[in-house]
C-alpha cells in the first residue's frame, strides 16, 4: 500500500467515526469525506515537524484505534504543530499538545467547511476552559482523560467516545497518568477570532 493510500485510509477512518456521531454537521463532514478525491494531494517529507512527528509516535499502546496506527505509518508525512490559537494558548500548554491537521482551509485535504484533525495531549496537563464558535466533537482514540462541560459534572471517557460540545459552549479536558489521542471535527464558524480562553 503506497502511502497516498493509507492518507485516504485516515481519511476513510475520520468518516467512518463521524458518520456514526448522532449529529446534523458530523453527517454532512461524513458525506464529503467519504467522496473526497485525495489523488492530487501531494504528500512530502516534512522537516519541520520531525521532531513533533516523533513524539507522537512515541506515545503508542495497545488497543488503540485503526486510524492511529495508520496516522503513524505516514506520520512523516503530516505537518503536525503546536498552536497558541493566536495567542489564546499559554506557552507551557501549547508545549504539550500536537496536532496535525488533515482537513481544512490550511490542510492536505482543502475544505472551507470543516476542519479535522488528529490531537495528542500529553499526560499530566490541564487543558483549561475554553469556547469559540465552531462546533466541535472529539472522538477518542488512544489513552484517557476526563472532560468537562459547562457547569456538568467532570466525566471520564474511555476509548471510541464521542465528546460533542456546541458552539461557544465552555469546555475543558485534561490528563492524568496516561496521555490521551482523539480525532477533532469542527463545523460552523471555523475561524479563531472568537475563540476565547478560561471563560
Ligand atoms: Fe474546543
Amino acid at each position: 500500500m503506497n502511502e497516498l493510500e493509507i492518507f485516504e485510509n485516515c481519511i476513510q477512518h475520520l468518516a467512518e467515526i463521524y458518520s456514526h456521531e448522532d449529529n446534523k454537521d458530523a453527517k454532512e463532514t461524513a458525506k464529503f469525506l467519504y467522496s473526497a478525491n485525495c489523488q492530487s494531494i501531494k504528500l512530502n517529507e516534512q522537516e519541520n515537524s520531525k521532531s513533533l512527528s516523533r513524539i507522537f509516535n512515541s506515545f503508542e499502546v495497545e488497543n488503540e484505534h485503526p486510524l492511529v496506527k495508520e496516522v503513524r505509518k505516514i506520520s512523516h508525512l503530516l505537518p503536525w504543530y503546536q498552536t497558541d490559537m493566536g495567542g489564546r494558548i499559554d506557552d507551557d500548554l501549547k508545549s504539550q499538545m500536537i496536532m496535525t491537521e488533515l482537513v481544512g482551509p490550511h490542510s492536505l485535504l482543502y475544505t472551507e467547511e470543516f476542519e479535522l484533525g488528529v490531537f495528542l495531549q500529553l499526560p499530566n496537563v490541564n487543558y483549561p476552559k475554553r469556547r469559540h464558535p465552531a462546533e466541535e466533537t472529539f472522538y477518542t482514540l488512544s489513552g484517557k482523560s476526563f472532560w468537562q462541560l459547562e457547569d456538568n459534572e467532570e466525566r471520564e471517557k474511555i476509548i471510541g467516545e464521542y465528546v460533542f460540545h456546541p458552539s461557544m459552549a465552555m469546555h475543558a479536558n485534561r490528563t492524568t497518568d496516561e496521555h490521551l489521542i482523539a480525532c477533532w471535527r469542527w463545523s460552523g464558524d471555523i475561524s479563531l477570532e472568537n475563540y476565547y480562553k478560561y471563560q
